[in-house]
């Protein structure tokens, strides 16, 4: 069971060292046989290799069990013939990472974090399922002095297997699919709009509503219960999932899964990128990067342990220490350390504690 480390750029490296740190603990736990191996990825492989995802990156990750991502990018690179972003793409795209889940969640008794009023934030509990290997990232490009596009194209069968996914993860919560789009303007959109109701109709359980992206980036900060499961093309997932991570506090607390079809690894990265005002400091929130290993371990049939880590994230975010984004003091490893150490009492717990599941898992 390889689970390939990507580290990558600015505070990519610190939040991944405690997510792996807890990965090593389920694995000594419960003798699930993992073996790490980190490779250079993003900027970091620019400077090494002179390419974002080397050909040995790619190669390992390929036939890993999984991988976990730090973050990519930095001012150093934006100048980059190829830019270390454009590796993550590349990455996505080559694994055939199609479903990007997305999990956010105001929890009980923290509403002071969220920058919404506590009355509007109680309860929060949305999932973001982004395509993630179509749409404009991955159409045809022009570039003139003067003139440039970018090509916004998908089909039928690419909308259909992402609202599969949409529609198989409401029926596992509260059953309601939220789709979004801009079929008042984009011919993509109109197609994603009919795609749905087509796709609806094979999940008679779960009900399907549907919202233009201007209107769903309002009700999220206005009325966030509304949601359940979101269902939108790549870019408006991008958006709308940062937008949603600052619900719960800070952007710092969010993981994902990104997913594929047929039995290859999946990727497990935090939502936020590399950060490179704090990069260096040890003050990055892993909790991202954390919650992101959880997921790997559920993708990876080990959900007892999935649970558990994510129950004990949950632990150590409720006991303290938090970390700057969160208001307070705590470094990056010293949070991590808190973590891990909930974990172990997890794991060593007689009993197991109900915990939540690990959002996400399995193939898409
Ligand atoms: P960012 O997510 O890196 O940072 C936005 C803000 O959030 C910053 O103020 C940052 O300090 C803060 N922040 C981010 N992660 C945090 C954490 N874990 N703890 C506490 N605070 C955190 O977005 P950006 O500044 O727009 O982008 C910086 C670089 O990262 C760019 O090169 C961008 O392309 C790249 N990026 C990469 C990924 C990825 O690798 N998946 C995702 C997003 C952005
Ligand atoms: C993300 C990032 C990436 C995206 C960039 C860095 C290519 O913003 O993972 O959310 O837009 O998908
Ligand atoms: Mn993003």
């Amino acid at each position: 069971m390889r689970v390939v480390v990507l580290p990558g750029d600015g505070v990519g490296p610190e939040v991944t060292a405690p997510a792996v740190a807890c990965l090593r603990l389920a694995s000594a736990h419960g003798g699930l046989g993992l073996a790490f191996e980190e490779h250079d990825f993003g900027g970091a492989a620019i400077d090494r290799h002179g390419a974002p995802l080397p050909a040995e990156t790619l190669a390992a990750s390929r036939t890993a069990a999984a991988v976990l991502l730090g973050a990519v990018g930095g001012p150093c690179w934006d100048e980059a013939r190829v830019r270390p972003e454009a590796g993550l793409l590349a990455l996505r795209r080559e694994l055939g990472l199609f479903a990007n889940l997305r999990p956010a969640r105001v929890m009980e008794g923290m509403e002071a974090l969220s920058p919404l009023r506590a009355d509007i934030a109680a309860g929060a509990d949305v999932l973001v399922v982004r395509e993630l290997t179509g749409g404009i990232y991955f159409g045809e490009r022009m570039v003139g002095r003067e003139r440039a596009s970018d090509l916004c194209l998908y089909t039928r069968p690419e909308i259909e297997r992402i609202a599969h996914v949409a529609f198989r993860a409401a029926r596992g919560r509260r059953g309601r699919v939220t789709s979004v789009d801009k079929a008042n303007v984009l011919e993509t959109s109109k197609l994603w709009r009919r795609v749905t109701i087509d796709v609806a109709a094979e999940y008679p359980d779960v009900e399907l509503d549907h919202l233009y992206v201007d209107a769903a980036a309002m009700a999220l900060i206005t009325n966030p219960r509304r949601f359940d499961v979101i269902l939108t093309e790549n870019m408006f997932g991008d958006i709308l999932s940062d937008e949603l991570s600052a619900i719960g506090g800070s952007i710092g607390l969010l993981g994902s899964a990104s997913l594929g079809a047929g039995d290859g690894p999946g990727l497990f990265e935090p939502v936020h990128g590399s950060a490179p005002d704090i990069a260096g400091l040890d003050i990055a929130n892993p909790a991202g990067a954390i919650a992101s290993a959880a997921m790997l371990l559920d993708a990876l049939g080990h959900e007892a342990h999935a649970r558990a880590l994510a129950a004990a994230l949950e632990d150590a975010s409720r006991a303290g220490p938090r970390t700057a984004d969160l208001g307070g003091g705590a470094r990056c490893s010293e949070f991590g350390a808190a973590v891990r150490e909930a974990f172990r009492a997890r794991l060593d717990a007689p009993v197991p504690v109900k915990a939540r599941s690990a959002a996400g898992g399995g193939r898409a």
